[in-house]
């Protein structure tokens, strides 16, 4: 049952996709008319309604993807939610586990990491920019429904992770910077034993970078687990045609795993 505050997905004809909170008094407006938030509030999950201009529309609650993807202030380039779900396999995020977030920029991936790690886990989100840190608190109120300070697996601060920070024993750690070759003694010191650390970068030049000082400075300390790229291609069914849509993000980023290794003696 949709109740005041809860988010609802609504989806139109032409499958064009609107996330919204639920208000009372409020009125959801697009070009295919209007729609009173109390048609809504109090009435099944997947219900159909039609809006001011008797157009049609399906209303779901939606997931975190489609929070991320249609609802979620950005402030930057996010991580899309393809990726994420790479991240959270590849980098074996578990309930309990401390997870440090380097470079958290609006928060996108910082809500999928809350939600894996769960309430006895620990996400540590910094970032450089106060205003970035400031939009990525207001997604994570928005959706969560109350202040930050009342997500208590959650720790957010402003700070320059090339200077270090005053924590460790992180179970893993994701970096999001453009230049994470500078921070790769920081995340070492760290991360706990075998503990796994991924990067996220948008281009072939960073990664190499990247790469070759892991090769050529790190050998001792991580193991490079995998390079990837993850593509996600939607397909469409109109009648008897099935074919992949025309369109497609070709291009969002790599993804570097490596797991920390213990120096003897
Ligand atoms: C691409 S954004 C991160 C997006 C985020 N992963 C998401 O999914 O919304 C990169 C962020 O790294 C931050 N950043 C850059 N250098 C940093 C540093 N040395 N320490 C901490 N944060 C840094 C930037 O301010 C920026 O917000």
């Amino acid at each position: 049952m949709f109740k005041e505050k809860d988010f609802v997905l609504l989806i139109d004809t032409k499958g064009r996709k609107y996330v919204f909170k639920l208000q009372q008094g409020g009125v959801f407006s697009y070009h295919k008319g209007q729609v009173a938030h109390e048609s809504i509030i109090n009435k099944e999950e997947g219900i159909i309604i039609h809006s001011s201009l008797n157009e049609k529309l399906i209303a779901l609650k939606p997931t975190l993807a489609e929070f991320v993807l249609y609802k979620l202030k950005r402030g930057g380039q996010i991580i899309y939610p393809k990726d994420i779900g790479q991240i959270l396999v590849l980098l074996d995020i578990f309930p309990g586990a401390r997870v440090l977030e380097c470079g958290c920029g609006s928060g996108a991936l910082t809500l999928f990491l809350l939600r894996m790690v769960g309430e006895n886990g620990k996400v540590v989100a910094v970032d450089i920019r106060e205003d970035m840190i400031e939009v990525a608190k207001q997604n994570i109120e928005n959706f969560y429904n109350k202040p930050i300070e009342e997500i208590k697996n959650l720790q957010i601060i402003q700070l320059d992770f090339k200077q270090g920070i005053n924590d460790k024993n992180f179970d893993r750690v994701i970096v999001d910077i453009s230049d994470p070759w500078e921070v790769l003694e920081n995340v070492y010191s760290v991360l706990s034993a075998s503990g796994i650390v991924s990067f996220w970068l948008p281009t072939v030049l960073q990664v190499f970078s990247l790469v070759d000082k892991l090769e050529k400075e790190y050998k001792d300390k991580f193991y490079l687990q995998g390079i990837y790229e993850t593509f996600q291609r939607h397909w469409e069914k109109k009648e008897l045609s099935l074919r992949p849509a025309h369109r497609m993000v070709a291009h969002t980023g790599f993804l570097i795993v490596c797991e920390k290794l213990s120096i003897v003696g």
